[in-house]
């Protein structure tokens, strides 16, 4: 027997390209659609066929969808101001897969990776559009076997956004972002693909939103993690609070980077999430619903992605 067909999205990007690359060591073949000028970003051990491509190319997603078992939808706009960027990309380019896969002869299942931040959809741009592409699944997606992951900030190798901060703490200093008495989850990109994988082979589980996080009940305050750093470190670290308006500040400096064309990182938006008190997740239901753990705990991820960097 043949293996499953699965087609990707966003596989040149962070998380996508190691989906991609645990799916193909876990015997999946793979159909990946990428735009054309980002080919060099293909992760490239992972044998895939290519379809060349954007999410608003029609033609494109209808080559992508052709005969495949399975579609994960990982593509995604992570920067921005303006909500109609963000719904050009994250909305309209699910609605337009989801459409596509109900048009199939024998549909695909549906894996979306959304957000946490869709739990909160006042808090920005973003989060509005991943809460409205998760919307448009639900709506658009009767029939189908579809599943939503919503994780909490994913690290690990391969990690562009959130690896400056790492860096950070890894070498003693410690930015204290977020509010005194906030909490997040975190999630290492390995196990995010692993709870794919899961999803992917069990079509029973369908129409439902799933939190995923490290294992960690109760998630990390920002209070938290100069002692984690610490104990990464083996020594002492400096801990740097850093007030809202400097935050606010810097988005606002940052936004002037609109004008030469570049999208930044930092925007009120994500300064409203920054500050958001609760990003902690539960793992029951996906426990229940995937028989999925994770396997990575912080300190062994910090190692493997701070290692990997250093090695790059
Ligand atoms: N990183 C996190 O902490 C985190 C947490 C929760 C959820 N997520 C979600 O996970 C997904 C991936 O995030 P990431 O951190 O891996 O982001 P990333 O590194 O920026 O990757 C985004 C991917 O989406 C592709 N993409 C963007 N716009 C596209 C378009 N119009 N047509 C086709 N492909 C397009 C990009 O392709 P190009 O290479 O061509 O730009 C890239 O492959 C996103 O949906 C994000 O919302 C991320």
């Amino acid at each position: 027997m043949r293996s499953p067909l699965i087609a990707l999205t966003g596989v040149t990007g962070f998380i996508g390209g190691r989906i991609a690359r645990h799916l193909s060591l876990r015997g999946f073949r793979l159909r990946a659609l990428v735009r054309p000028e980002s080919k060099s970003r293909l992760p490239g051990e992972v044998p895939l066929e290519v379809c060349l491509g954007s999410l608003a190319d029609g033609k494109a997603l209808a080559s992508l969808l052709d005969g495949v078992d399975g579609l994960v939808h990982c593509a995604g706009l992570v920067r921005g101001l303006k909500a109609s960027q963000f719904d050009a990309v994250n909305v309209a380019g699910t609605e337009r897969l989801v459409r596509l896969a109900r048009q199939s002869p024998t549909p695909p299942r549906l894996i979306l990776i959304s957000s946490l931040a869709a739990r909160q959809p006042k808090l920005s741009p973003y989060a509005l559009s991943k809460f409205r592409a998760e919307q448009s699944l639900a709506r658009l997606g009767e029939g189908l076997s579809w599943l939503v992951l919503r994780p909490p900030a994913v690290y690990g190798p391969g990690d562009r956004e959130l690896l400056p901060l790492l860096k950070t703490l890894a070498r003693g200093v410690v930015p204290i972002l977020g509010p005194a008495d906030g909490r997040f989850s975190l999630l290492f990109v390995d196990d995010l693909a692993r709870a794919v994988e899961k999803a992917l082979v069990c079509p029973e589980v369908r129409g439902q939103v799933l939190e995923l996080h490290d294992g960690k009940p109760g998630g990390y305050g920002w209070d938290e993690l100069p002692a984690i750093a610490e104990a990464f470190r083996g020594g002492k670290v400096v801990r740097l609070p850093l007030p809202e308006w400097s935050l606010r500040a810097a988005a606002g400096l940052a936004a002037l980077s609109a004008w030469v064309g570049r999208s930044p990182m930092l925007t009120q938006g994500k300064v409203n999430e920054l500050r958001y008190p609760d990003w902690v997740c539960d793992n029951n239901a996906i426990g229940q619903a995937l028989d999925w753990q994770p396997e990575i705990q912080l300190v062994q991820g910090l190692r493997l992605t701070l290692g990997s960097a250093r090695a790059t």
